[in-house]
């Protein structure tokens, strides 16, 4: 069996790949930057140079394949890049599609990566093409995000008041899709996908103290300060917008369920915070 992994250099499709590697099937990672991806060190992974813009040349990319991971990153042409990997994966006769959608992903979200989701997750659903449909919550993985002010002066900042969210594992996102990809019973399927536990960011403070042997402080900040900041930062005022407002979700304690998928589909418990601190706890030193 031959699976093409688009997003291939992204948190979850690196990891998708580590996984895949592990079992019986060919690998064909589709990359737009080689070398960026040779930095990885697959062995025995097929790359192919393609950018979801290109939907002729995705045609040639996905020749051959059985399987597509469908992932990209967060854009505001997102649908039109996914929708060319569905139109080519129909060309190219793939027999099914597992995709990295959003948690929430819905027609009338009011955040605009949940509606483009929700629009190629459509897409997906009408295309024939057998599917199965992953919706995963906030990444712990986010959190490597604050370790330069960790790092800098103890602290990270974020307007999450005191709301529990039940964060997950990119690790668990990944074996849960190779599950979806290599293993029967999984077509036609929309699965939410959380961590094990809801926890806040006072929690993850204190873990994160308990691991680096020093105080880590959480310090809430108003919505427009963390506002102001993400735009110094240069992120887009839509991208700032819609991470405004899946703030506000996760504070008001909107991401507490947790969801049985990590552990119904591979059997072990997800990835808790303190795990996923203890095992990349040299980021933060
Ligand atoms: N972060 C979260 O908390 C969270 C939660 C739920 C859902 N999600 C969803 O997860 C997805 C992001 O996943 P991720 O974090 O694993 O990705 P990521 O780390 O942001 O990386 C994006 C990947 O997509 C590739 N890519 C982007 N544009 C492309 C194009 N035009 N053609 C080919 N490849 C392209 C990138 O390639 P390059 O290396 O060339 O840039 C990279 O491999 C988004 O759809 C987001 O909405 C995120």
């Amino acid at each position: 069996m031959l699976i093409v992994v688009t997003g291939a250099t992204g948190t979850v499709g690196s990891k998708v790949i580590e996984e895949l590697s592990r079992k019986d099937v060919k690998i064909r990672a589709l990359v737009r930057d080689e070398a960026k991806a040779r930095r990885f060190g697959w062995t025995n992974v097929e790359i192919v140079k393609g950018d979801l813009a290109n939907e002729r040349g995705l045609e040639t990319a996905f020749a051959g394949a059985d399987k597509l991971f469908l992932a990209s990153g967060s854009a505001q042409n997102q649908a039109e890049l996914q929708g060319n990997a569905v139109v080519a994966a129909k060309r190219a006769g793939i027999k099914q599609i597992v995709k990295l959608s959003v948690l929430g992903a819905s027609a009338t979200s009011p955040v605009k990566l949940a509606r483009w989701h929700f629009q190629s997750d459509e897409e997906i659903r009408r295309s024939g093409i057998a599917y199965t449909i992953l919706q995963p919550t906030f990444f712990i993985d986010n959190l490597l995000g604050y370790a330069d002010t960790i790092k800098k002066d103890g602290a990270f900042y974020a307007p999450m008041k005191n709301g529990r969210a039940s964060m997950v594992d990119a690790r668990d996102i990944a074996a849960v899709a190779v599950t979806a990809l290599t293993e029967r019973g999984h077509e036609g399927k929309t699965y939410e996908i959380t961590g094990p536990e809801a926890v806040s960011y006072t929690d993850i403070a204190e873990t994160l103290g308990k691991e680096l042997g020093r105080k880590v402080t959480y310090v809430d900040v108003p919505p427009e300060t963390a506002k102001k900041t993400m735009l110094q930062m240069g992120m887009p005022d839509w991208y700032v917008e819609d991470m405004l407002k899946l703030s506000e979700f996760f504070a008001s304690g909107g991401g507490e369920k947790v969801a049985p998928t990590v552990e119904k589909l591979t059997g072990h418990q997800g990835h808790t915070v303190d795990e996923f601190v203890k095992d990349h706890v040299s980021a933060y030193k």
